[in-house]
């Protein structure tokens, strides 16, 4: 474990949850980038939502697998984040980008964060370890 991250206790459903962000990364729409990548999220009722990387001919307007996997659990209700799983097909586990660190920490800071290669080389540590000091709504007043 890398001493900069947390020990994070990996979630009973982990080996699920990773399949299901495995099975969304085939939808990655990633002409440009080649790079395909897979989120899976469990909310507090249990539910799973899942999410690839859509990318676009205006490269800054595509948007990562993360964010498509969060606004889709978030608009059909979920709540109370507990687990955020992201697959790629890099050599070492890939973490979230500064943008999905910023928006992950505002619905799921708490969050267990797994990031894991085809190999099986697993990342575990939290969002709130990835964005230390983070400006959430708080910080507004
Ligand atoms: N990407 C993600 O979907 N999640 C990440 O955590 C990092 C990067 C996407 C964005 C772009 O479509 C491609 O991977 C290459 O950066």
């Amino acid at each position: 474990m890398n001493p900069a991250d947390p020990e994070a206790a990996p979630d009973p459903r982990e080996q699920e949850l990773l399949a299901a962000a495995w099975q969304a990364r085939e939808a990655a729409l990633c002409s440009y980038s080649r790079f395909a990548v897979g989120a899976a999220i469990l909310d507090g009722e249990g539910r799973v939502w899942t999410g690839a990387n859509v990318e676009n001919a205006s490269y800054t307007l595509g948007l990562c697998a993360e964010r498509v996997a969060l606004f889709y659990a978030l608009t059909h209700g979920a709540r109370d984040i507990r687990s955020v799983v992201v697959v790629t097909g890099a050599a070492v586990p890939s973490s979230p980008c500064g943008a999905c660190r910023q928006i992950l920490f505002e619905f799921a800071a708490d969050a267990t964060l797994v990031a894991a290669t085809a190999d099986s080389q697993v990342l575990r540590t939290t969002i709130r370890a990835l964005l230390p000091h983070g400006f959430d709504a708080s910080s507004l007043t």
